[in-house]
């Protein structure tokens, strides 16, 4: 048994998610995290909501809250639908929690007395019209990297360029959208990150079999340009992890914050702080996880997230864990997903264009989502959500392959034989053979869940069904039944035991349909298959089963057109 700890990039606080986001981060990492408990593994699964810096701020100003007040709901909500996609967080915290409050603030005690913290003055940009200084995502321009016109003063969304305000070409504020702008001069604490450079390049190439875009994210802000540039930590905002050197004041500090995606990574270490104090457990529960001189170099760390946050865990997060000289886990490994379009263009929070993931769940459960979204994870290159796409998938793989063959086994078993696992015949060469087929197709999907290869697990999982609808169609009991009972008997039962079988390997896509099914076959115990043969005889002749209601209804032409109207564009 292996230790697992994985996480999830944390979503900002302000507002619902959409599909892109989830799929981008969470969604996979709980396929991940289901699997390998589903493994028996021991699993640490780690999220929260990214609750500081200027996005907070300004989604609280636009909803004419107190920050506090605002952070505090929004959780709820986002935990709540979190929980509506059957998101197996152990914990969800929050960034703007006391723990990670002290750690965020220790780390930088840290980072000052290895020589890695530099005091500087700095330029910045200040609008009359708002009469403050204007950070961040206060201020839009032109990626000077790319041109795109939209840029934040954080980070170019279009080519992932990590920015500072001053770099924008034709700035304006966020807030007002005044031009009449000025730089003025603020001392900021810099994050030497130019003098781990050697030390972050060697840990990048020390790992193996890493994604390509990840790697590839990582090296090109290492060697492009001037190479790693110095990060500035600290910002003019009053919502924040205030500014302190571990336990003690910084002198010329007081008014600031640190920068929200200083504290934001540190976050994945305080949230199994919050796990381990929520549960009234000892420090060692979660530095066991984190600390490999307290047993962490035993601990797989997986990280998920969408490609925009690879610098930010390839570089920076390194950079802290690394400059603070303690013996924290680095990361084992980062999964990375391109961006999910919608219909032709893109999700946007702002526009409300696209499903968010309350919209979601108000017009089909979860299970529906997590299949079409895993199934066509932006791994390889960006993808889109069309309705025709997501109306054929739920169809054709849910209704008519998956629900089609537990529908047509439970209900001709109980018109035949009634509800219990048939008696009598013996396998033949039809079984032999299945059982050979899906012992192979079995490994194939382990693999592909080891690799974090979604889309082929998807595609196999979905092989692996057919497989069972293609042996019904053949060994055709409804026609044996006839002449040879017990001969029908063994498709049934074999096929009885597909179900179940099913539904242990589809657990991590979609948990309540596994739930549905193995409640109705009074399973017991859902242990993974490491024997295919033996897994098909889990349920022996005579034991009882119900028939389940239809698993998976389709989605008609009428809805499908209505939807696409509905989520064109019109959520404020
Ligand atoms: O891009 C985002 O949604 C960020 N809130 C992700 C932060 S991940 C981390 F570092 F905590
Ligand atoms: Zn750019």
């Amino acid at each position: 048994m292996a230790r697992i700890l994985i996480t999830s990039a944390i979503p900002y606080i302000n507002g619902i998610k959409h599909l892109g986001n989830l799929v981008g981060s969470m969604l996979p990492a709980d396929l991940y995290a289901r699997y390998m408990r589903a493994r028996g593994h021991e699993v640490m699964f780690i999220c929260a909501t990214d609750e500081h810096g200027t996005p907070a701020e300004l989604a609280a100003a636009k909803a004419g809250k107190p920050v506090a007040e605002y952070c505090a709901e929004m959780w709820a909500v986002q935990k709540e639908l979190g929980d509506g996609f059957r998101l197996s967080f152990d914990k969800f915290g929050r960034s703007s929690s006391p723990q990670n409050r002290r750690l965020t603030q220790y780390f930088a005690g840290r980072l000052a007395e290895n020589g890695l913290i530099e005091e500087r003055a700095e330029r910045q940009v200040y609008s009359n019209a708002d009469g403050r200084f204007l950070p961040d995502r206060y201020i839009e321009g032109t990626c000077p990297n790319c041109g795109y016109d939209r840029a934040r003063g954080d980070q170019c969304e279009n080519c992932t360029k990590q920015l500072d305000p001053t770099d924008l070409i034709d700035p304006r504020s966020a807030i007002s959208g005044s031009t009449d702008l000025e730089v003025r001069e603020t001392t900021h604490l810099f994050l030497r990150q130019s003098a781990l450079k050697d030390r972050l390049d060697a840990w990048i190439d020390a790992q193996e079999g890493w994604p390509i875009l990840t790697t590839s994210i990582a090296k090109k802000w290492l060697h492009d340009g001037d190479g790693l540039q110095d990060r500035g930590i600290t910002r003019d905002l009053d919502w924040g992890v205030p500014v302190k050197r571990g336990d003690a004041p910084w002198p010329g500090m007081e008014d600031k914050v640190f920068y929200v995606w200083f504290d934001a990574p540190i976050e994945y270490i305080a949230a199994t702080k919050e796990w381990a104090d929520g549960e009234g457990k000892g420090d060692g529960a979660w530095r066991r996880w984190w600390r490999t001189d307290e047993g962490a170099d035993d601990v797989r760390y997986v990280q998920f997230m969408g490609k925009d946050n690879v610098p930010f865990h390839t570089l920076s997060f390194p950079a802290t864990i690394i400059g603070s000289g303690d013996p924290w886990k680095l990361v084992d490994f980062i999964k990375s997903f391109n961006y999910l379009n919608y219909d032709g263009g893109q999700f946007s929070t702002s526009q409300g264009r696209g499903v968010f993931m309350d919209q979601a769940l108000a017009i089909l459960p979860a299970d529906y989502w997590r299949w079409w979204l895993l199934s066509h994870a932006p791994e390889s290159s960006d993808s889109e959500f069309t309705w025709e796409n997501f109306q054929a998938s739920v169809n054709k793989d849910l209704a008519d392959v998956l629900g089609n063959f537990v529908s047509r086994v439970t209900k001709f078993c109980r018109s035949r034989f009634g509800e219990a696992v048939p008696e009598g015949g013996a396998p033949g060469a039809r079984e032999t053979a299945l059982i050979a087929d899906l012992s192979a197709r079995v490994r194939a999907y382990e693999g592909h869940m080891e690799a974090i290869e979604v889309r082929k697990a998807a595609t196999e999982l979905r092989a692996i069904w057919a497989a069972g609808n293609e042996y019904l169609q053949e060994a055709a009991p409804w026609a044996a039944f006839k002449d040879d009972p017990d001969r029908a008997a063994v498709i049934i039962r074999l096929s009885l035991n597909l179900i179940r079988l099913y539904a242990v390997l589809s657990r991590p896509f979609l948990p309540d349909a596994a739930t549905t099914l193995l409640d109705a076959l009074d399973a017991g115990d859902a242990a993974w298959p490491e024997d295919v043969g033996a897994a098909l005889s889990a349920l022996p002749p005579g034991h009882g089963f119900t028939v389940p209601d239809n698993l998976f209804r389709k989605i008609t032409d009428d809805e499908r057109a209505d939807w696409q109207d509905r989520f064109a564009g019109t959520r404020g």
